[in-house]
């Protein structure tokens, strides 16, 4: 498998064609983002962390049924996935009230959600990531009524295993964004599970062990993410 050029650089990630048309190599970067790239920060070990988070969960989620566009770990910061045609929506579920659902519906902090709430937003910086609904996305044409449903259903299947997961580590999986994309006519899923796009508190002290910490300049990010792994056991990370 060879790399070859660059095709997309987004804000964590830089996106790579290979020799074979139907496989990419992502690589991911130290560069950290919040707030739609207005603060931005490099942080040592952040890209290499994050693939082999992302390496391992991704691992995790086929064993348990969901297809997922991850192929294998080709280096500290490089893996090699599926091409997919990529659906530009962003699925977010919740478990817990926090961000931006308290910001937008005044709702308290730290409730409770049953059942867990699903919301969809359409991937875009410019607008900031605006939230919609099905519709939108049916009259669009971003997604058909069958893909709607099966990434909602794969997004729900994905908080039963990742939040058992997550649970015996000791930790709150609060809410996380997945992406989808299309691949031989499937729906499969895409771009990343890590901590840049998941919430995660200690189940004892809630302290934060997500991107919250960046975004809040609480420091001591990249060390809760390898705490993070190192409770879960992710291969490569710590002692
Ligand atoms: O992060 P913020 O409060 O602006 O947004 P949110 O809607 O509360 O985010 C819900 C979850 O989706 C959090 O775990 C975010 O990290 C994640 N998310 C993401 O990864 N990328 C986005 N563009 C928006 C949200």
């Amino acid at each position: 498998m060879e790399k070859r050029k660059e095709i997309t650089k987004g804000k964590a990630k830089s996106v790579y064609a290979t020799d074979d048309p139907s496989k990419l190599v992502l690589l991911f970067r130290n560069d950290t983002s919040a707030f739609d790239g207005q603060k931005i920060d490099q942080l040592d070990r952040k890209g290499m962390v994050n693939n082999r988070f992302n390496a391992f969960i991704m691992g995790k989620l086929e064993q348990a049924g969901i297809p997922t566009h991850q192929e294998k770990l080709l280096s500290d910061q490089e893996s090699l996935v599926k091409r997919l045609d990529m659906i530009p929506v962003e699925c977010v579920v919740r478990n817990i009230s926090t961000g931006s659902l308290c910001r937008r519906l005044g709702v308290e902090e730290g409730l409770n959600l049953n059942p867990p709430l699903f919301e969809f937003f359409l991937k875009n910086d410019a607008l900031h990531d605006p939230m919609i609904n099905d519709y939108h996305i049916l009259s669009f044409r971003w997604a058909t009524q069958e893909e709607i449903d099966q990434m909602k259903a794969l997004t729900f299947k994905v908080n039963d295993i990742l939040s058992k997961l997550f649970k015996d580590a000791g930790l709150l999986l609060v809410d996380y964004k997945l992406e989808f994309g299309r691949y031989n006519g499937k729906i499969v899923l895409g771009d990343e599970f890590t901590p840049d796009g998941c919430r995660l508190w200690d189940a004892e002290t809630r302290k934060k062990m997500d991107k919250d910490r960046f975004r809040q300049g609480l420091g001591g990010v990249v060390e809760a993410y390898e705490e993070v792994a190192l409770r879960l056991g992710v291969p490569g990370i710590g002692a």
